[in-house]
């Protein structure tokens, strides 16, 4: 039903569905708890991953507790606003009780200036280009409210120029990055949760001060396989009431895997997507890795 694919409106520049942009203002005005942690991605990056590795953390491991509810139940998505009667995301905040652990796409600057205020933690998933934008194109496909994906090679051509929603995943990326330090924003990579998902659930359990035995971690890194979250309905998305997904399409938890992006780009696009990226992140200085 096409009829649900919401038009983008800019807000302050970033490309936001109209449902966002019309009630940005009380999304700005969102007041948190300084225990709350703040999950924050460019979309398709590795937010469910590191939503689910959280509510471990702060659960102990403890996988009957976290499968309370679907995972934007347990960790609201601040901004978004869905079509009726699904609940927004600041309704949903406020019936769940601190520590929340709150997912945003919000690039830096339109996070609410409270996140900052009450120096919340915030942790930030990057994922390499051109698996991130495949996987997107594929929840684009999926998701009846996103903007419809068109072809492939279009596509990437929208990705490269930020008329995504939620805008420039190189602006994204780049604008976390700086602020990193100043905000103590902790800054992660989809890649390293692949290659060592228990050292990437360490990092985290020291950016919040805790520190659990090695059997909860290990159980928290077995939890948090894309098996196990594949196959659990309380992080797979398949119970949600979301007549907005439609995963005879794609389904959410499609194939969480490294370098993807080499089975949809051909050589040519993969070629000059890399001359596009390089000018633009030649001078980032963040750490991806090559796109192999
Ligand atoms: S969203 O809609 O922005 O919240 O989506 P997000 O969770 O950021 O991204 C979805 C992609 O992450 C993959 N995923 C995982 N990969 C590895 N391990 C685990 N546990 C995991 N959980 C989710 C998911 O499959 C999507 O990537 P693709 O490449 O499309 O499979």
């Amino acid at each position: 039903d096409h009829m649900l694919r919401f038009p983008l409106v800019p807000v302050k520049g970033v490309p936001l569905m109209n449902l966002i942009a019309n009630v940005f203002d009380s999304i700005s005005a969102f007041r948190p708890d300084p225990s709350d942690i703040l999950v924050a991605t460019y979309p398709k990056a590795g937010t469910t991953w590191t939503q689910e590795i959280l509510d471990l953390l702060l659960h102990n491991g403890n996988a009957e507790a976290c499968k309370r509810a679907p995972t934007p139940v347990r960790s609201p998505f601040l901004e978004i606003v869905p079509p009726p009667p699904i609940p927004s995301g600041l309704e949903l905040l406020e019936k769940t009780d601190p520590p929340r652990i709150i997912k945003t796409h919000l690039p830096v600057q339109l996070v609410p200036a409270g996140f900052w205020e009450e120096k919340c933690k915030v942790i930030y998933c990057a994922r390499n280009a051109k698996d991130n934008l495949v996987s997107y194109y594929f929840f684009d496909l999926m998701n009846q409210t996103q903007p419809e994906p068109g072809p492939f090679d279009g596509y990437i051509h929208k990705f490269m120029q930020g008329k995504l929603a939620w805008g420039s995943w190189y602006d994204h990326v780049k604008d976390y990055w700086a602020a990193r330090e100043k905000k103590n924003i902790l800054f992660i990579f989809y890649e390293d949760m692949k290659e060592n998902p228990r050292r990437e659930v360490e990092r985290i359990m020291r950016y919040l001060n805790m520190s659990l035995s090695d059997e909860v971690i290990n159980r928290i890194v077995d939890l948090t396989s894309f098996k196990n979250m594949k196959e659990n309905p309380m992080s797979n998305y398949s119970c949600v009431p979301m007549p907005v997904f439609d995963e005879t399409i794609s389904p959410f938890m499609r194939k969480g895997e490294v370098g993807d992006w080499r089975n949809h780009f051909t050589p040519e696009q993969a070629a000059m997507f890399d001359k596009d990226y390089e000018k633009k992140m030649k001078n980032s200085g963040i750490p991806f890795r090559p796109m192999l």
